[in-house]
């Protein structure tokens, strides 16, 4: 057993070495791939009711979205313009038809609004006054941070008629505010890039406590927002457990400062919650303060074979037991999500003209799991005993079927490039139909299996995600976007996922793809004071609008 491990520690080294020794900066590897990433088909459906009021509604395969324009938002004209140019500066109203596409247009380039204007403060105050004026004209505002949302609620809607959508990036609200080192807390702007945070908090000796794929372009606002999970949600638990404070701008230009930095703060109602995970649709955040784990200098990351789901499972619950306080991430892919990855690196490497001679470590044979296990601890010997005798014991129970366990960073960077890359390789491999599911492990690739027999050879399905958070990532890919897919897909996920207890939204949120479908894992008087909750913050509903709450409940004619 042994000698197989560490003959495929060896083999792998070699290999990754020509495949991923290449410089490669992350962030930029990111935002191409968000400039290039392609395969959308979109079909608009205009009903006749007359070109004023006519309602269309767009069917982007997992989207079939069918919503009523609010008619109650005005249409921007010149004055609103020279407004927001008194206030903010001539080049921060940006009305630039290039830039406006990208900030239209979703990363999945399935969601895409018409909004003619892009604002970019610099300051709270600018947002207060833009939000206090777009709320007096009923003006809709889409609140956007890296626009790297999976749900289609970053970006405006309806614009095609009449524009009445400003979309509000803080972007320029960049800067870190403090770093106490005692207390870990980090304190700053929301359109701080995750990655530049990663990197600050790295010359101090302190990591964030969430990383995710798109981090190079998400904005911690947008995190913040969206509630975001990520890989190490396994060791230092959801955003709200870790932000301590936050500033919000309300609908109304009203500031709420919740920017507090104390780990205990029992004083009424805990507001700042609202906001977490709330998607723009409460209010804009401006700054935030967060809890920030320190760096610990053993880090250790195996990337491992498995023969069936069940062991994945057995994996999962003995790495929990036998690596318990070390434990800080447990990933999987199925070899479907293998298989693309594989293919999308042939492609690029194509592409690159680095074929010749490259021997992809992903040629070894296709085994039906993979799963990628790191620990993060503060003693290196103890640390890599216990993780190479969990190994060792793994396989010797069968549990594990391959592996190795990364030599350097080089290596355990190009084995997160392996899992972080299947939403990229997804992109690449025509349409998808993306869903992100909370299941009880136990139940939660049967779910996969089931959408494979309900598609046969019409498409492929792939299961990934946070294992060891319950989060499936199911996506389903075919050449393109088709009705008779569709048909198989949903309502039929969302019934089985109701079903068992789970969530129809683990951690991207329920934008605009999953608004009306929020009863599927939410009770009905739940769901009722949500609505009230969003009367009451913004009665004029100008808050991202037909996103996260059924039409009904956040628009007010
Ligand atoms: P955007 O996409 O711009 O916006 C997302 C939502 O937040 C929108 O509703 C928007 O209106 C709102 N919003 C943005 N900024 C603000 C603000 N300042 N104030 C109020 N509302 C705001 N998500 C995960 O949870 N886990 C993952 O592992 C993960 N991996 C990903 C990997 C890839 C390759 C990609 C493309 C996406 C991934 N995502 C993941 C989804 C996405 O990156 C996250 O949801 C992220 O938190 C969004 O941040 P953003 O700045 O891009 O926000
Ligand atoms: C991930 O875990 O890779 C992200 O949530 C993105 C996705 O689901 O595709
Ligand atoms: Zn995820």
């Amino acid at each position: 057993m042994m000698e197989k491990w560490r003959i495929t520690q060896r083999l792998l080294r070699h290999s990754s070495k020509l495949l991923f020794d290449r410089p490669l900066n992350r962030s930029a590897s990111h935002i191409s791939a968000f400039r290039f990433a392609s395969g959308h088909r979109e079909t608009f459906v205009e009903r006749g009711l007359g070109s004023a009021s006519s309602i269309k509604y767009r069917r982007f395969g997992s989207a079939a979205t069918e919503i009523q324009r609010n008619t109650s938002f005005s249409t921007l004209n010149v004055d609103d313009i020279s407004y927001f140019k008194e206030i903010l500066g001539e080049k921060n109203v940006i009305q630039d038809k290039d830039v406006l596409l990208n900030a239209n247009t979703d990363w999945m380039r399935k969601y895409k609004g018409s909004s003619k204007l892009l604002l970019q403060p610099k300051t709270t105050n600018e947002v207060s006054q833009i939000l206090k004026y777009c709320n007096s004209r009923r003006l809709a505002v889409v609140p956007q941070g890296g626009n790297t949302g999976l749900v289609g609620g970053s970006v405006p809607v309806f614009d095609e008629v009449k524009s009445c959508h400003v979309i509000i990036n803080v972007g320029s609200m960049n800067n870190i505010i403090a770093f106490d080192k005692v207390s870990g807390t980090l304190v700053c702007e929301a359109g701080c890039i995750l990655e530049n945070l990663v990197s600050f908090l790295d010359d101090q000796g302190f990591i964030m406590p969430l990383d995710l794929g798109a981090k190079g372009s998400c904005q911690i606002g947008g995190n913040v927002s969206t509630n975001a999970g990520g890989l190490r949600l396994v060791r230092y638990g959801s955003l709200h457990g870790n932000v301590l404070g936050l500033e919000v701008v309300l609908a109304n230009g009203d500031v709420l400062d919740m920017l507090g930095t104390l780990r205990k703060d029992n004083t009424g109602y805990d507001l700042k919650h609202l906001f977490i995970g709330s998607e723009g649709s409460l209010g804009i955040v401006t700054k935030v303060s967060i809890l920030t784990p320190l760096k610990l200098s053993s880090v250790n990351l195996a990337f491992l074979a498995c023969k069936d789901y069940f062991s994945c499972q057995k994996l999962l619950l003995e790495a929990k037991s036998k690596l318990g306080e070390i434990l800080s991430a447990f990933e999987f892919l199925d070899n479907q999500a293998m298989d693309l990855v594989r293919y999308f690196w042939l492609e690029k490497l194509k592409v690159l003209n680095h074929l010749e001679g490259a021997r992809n470590p992903l040629h070894s044979s296709m085994h039906n799991f993979y799963v990628l296990i790191e620990t993060t601890g503060s003693n290196e010997s103890y640390d890599r005993e216990k993780i190479e005798a969990f190994l060792l014991r793994s396989m010797e129970d069968g549990l594990i079927s391959d592996g190795v366990l990364a030599q350097d960073i080089n290596q355990a960077s190009s084995f997160w490039r392996i899992r972080e890359g299947v939403p990229e390789a997804l992109m690449k491999a025509g349409a998808v139909y993306k869903y992100d599911l909370s299941l009880p492990v136990e139940k939660m690739y049967d779910l996969v299996e089931e959408m494979r027999l309900r598609l046969g050879q019409t498409a492929k399905v792939i299961g990934y995600g946070h294992l060891g958070d319950g989060n499936l990532h199911l996506n389903i890919s075919a050449p393109q976007y088709n009705d008779a897919i569709f048909a198989q897909i949903e309502p039929y996920v969302y019934e089985w996922t109701s079903k068992h207890r789970g969530s129809i939204s683990a951690e991207h949120g329920l934008g605009l793809m999953k608004a009306n479908k929020i009863f599927y894992s939410k009770s009905p008087e739940t769901v009722q004071v949500m609505g009230s909750i969003k009367k009451l913050l913004d009665p004029n509903g100008i808050l991202n609008p037909y996103k996260v709450l059924p039409y009904l409940l956040s628009s007010y004619h």
